[in-house]
């Protein structure tokens, strides 16, 4: 037989692209490729980028810049461009940099073994079509492989919304769910596997509406029925639009105990104004209302956000209503951005807030949402939380995992393994962690 052939796959962006890198590994799998953790003796290398922000689709130039060499000396390397930019950039990118003999689109991976061939026979492939068939069920599994306790799961892709700064609906496309029986499917053979943390992935996951007999399931059932899984311990599910936040998934964080007490929930702003130019649909108070009926259902949730500063038109009074949610918030953990304007959205032709009064803005914003998030980690200490153990630490005898609410947590010198889920006092806080001991 002869010698695998050795992938090198680097993966930008957000979860979603992890988990399309994994599946793009497998059906390379097929494909005679073994995955490699290094660049020098890959035979293909394949970046998975995100466009998100310009800087974001910048670093793709430059890291291809770094291939020159290694081509030079191997020329039977070929070189790869999947995900966000690729979807947006096409064909532009063997243009600007001759180095790369095929680019694929994110709804195209279940194509990509071909597009390998075609590039090995010298051809500069290239695939970014939206295709009817579904990529999910062509995609070629690697049955049985044992893997780490958490897995991510993409159900929904793409999205429908054209909020006025995003790229998403343009480099993923109308909004698609997963139908129901495969995404079981797909969960029980993770579990098979050893995991026993799913997240749920998608753009717009709340959105999700996957067919099934008898009609479309809502996230909220679908997380009811995961949850009858035997060995799956914990769901989560990111990211969602406050607009799709139905009473049963507020509900479900109540009664459905192994949901975990978390919530992704980007608002971008906290002025009308802004919501309003951003196309997001929602306002600061129906926003604010929502979080207090979540907590409602359960009190303990653990809030995240995403946030962009310096939105065209963003005025310092503007500026000011979102440092306001933020205070009546109290988030956990949050992401936050300064506008980037992006090609072929509708915020681009709009007139940019001045860079530095954009930047003057984050600092302030981070400031305070890194003020919150130590002071929910501080309140943590003495808690009982459970976690789950992912792998060893750093230290001699440190395991680390993360909390049910999503904390990275270590403990020293316990008898606990990968994949353990155990209860834990917390006795310290740090910048990014907890410490504990187990109970
Ligand atoms: N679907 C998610 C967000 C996906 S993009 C949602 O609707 O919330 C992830 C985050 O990147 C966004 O929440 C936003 O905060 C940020 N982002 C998106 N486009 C951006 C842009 N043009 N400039 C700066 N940040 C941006
Ligand atoms: Fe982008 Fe999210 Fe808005 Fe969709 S809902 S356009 S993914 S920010
Ligand atoms: Fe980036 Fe595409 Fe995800 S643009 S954030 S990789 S959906």
């Amino acid at each position: 037989m002869a010698e695998p052939k050795k992938l090198f796959i680097k993966t930008y962006g957000c979860q979603m692209n992890v988990y399309d890198s994994e599946r793009m590994a497998e059906a390379m799998g097929g494909a005679g490729y073994v995955e490699t953790a290094s660049a020098d003796d890959a035979d293909m290398i394949l970046l998975n980028t995100c466009h998100i922000r310009e800087k974001a689709a910048e670093k793709v130039y430059s890291e291809l810049g770094r291939f020159k060499e290694l081509k030079a000396a191997r020329p039977d390397l070929k070189i790869g461009v999947a995900g966000c930019v690729a979807q947006a950039e096409g064909e532009e990118i063997m243009r600007r940099q001759p180095l790369v003999d095929l680019v694929v689109g994110p709804q195209s991976y279940h194509r990509l073994p071909e597009l390998e061939a075609r590039a090995r026979g010298g051809e500069k492939a290239l695939d970014t079509e939206f295709p009817e068939e579904d990529k999910f069920t062509r995609l070629k599994r690697r049955p049985q492989a044992k893997r780490g306790p958490t897995a991510f799961l993409t159900v929904q892709e793409g999205c429908d919304k054209f909020c006025a700064f995003c790229v998403v609906p343009y480099t993923r496309g109308a909004e698609v769910s997963r139908p129901v029986a495969q995404v079981l499917g797909e969960a029980r053979d993770l579990v098979e596997r050893g995991v026993r943390e799913i997240t749920l992935l998608g753009q717009n996951v709340n959105a999700y509406h996957g067919a099934a007999e008898g009609g479309d399931w809502s996230l909220a059932r679908l997380i009811r029925e995961l949850a009858g899984i035997d060995g799956l311990e914990r769901i989560r599910f990111t990211t969602s639009h406050p607009n799709d936040m139905d009473d049963d998934l507020i509900a479900a964080h109540g009664d459905c105990a192994k949901l975990m007490p978390y919530l992704h929930l980007p608002v971008q702003s906290g002025s009308d104004r802004v919501l309003k130019a951003m196309n997001r649909k929602h306002t600061a108070e129906k926003y604010l209302r929502l979080i207090e009926r979540i907590r409602a259902a359960r009190p303990d949730i653990l809030m995240s956000g995403d946030f962009i500063v310096g939105f065209p038109g963003e005025t310092e009074a503007d500026f000011a209503d979102t440092m306001a949610l933020v205070e009546a918030v109290r988030y956990g953990q949050c992401y936050s951005f300064k506008y980037s304007a992006r090609p072929g959205t509708p915020a681009a032709e709009r007139a940019l807030v001045d860079a530095d009064v954009a930047s003057e803005r984050l600092a302030r914003l981070q400031a305070l949402l890194t003020r919150q998030q130590r002071e929910i980690q501080d309140e943590m200490v003495g808690c009982e939380v459970g976690v789950l153990f992912e792998r060893k630490g750093r230290m001699p005898g440190q395991m680390a995992g993360k909390s049910d609410h999503l904390h990275a947590v270590y403990v020293e010198g316990a008898n606990v393994a990968v994949g353990d889920l155990a209860r834990v006092r917390i006795t310290a806080s740090g910048p990014n962690s907890l410490a504990g001991e187990l109970v």
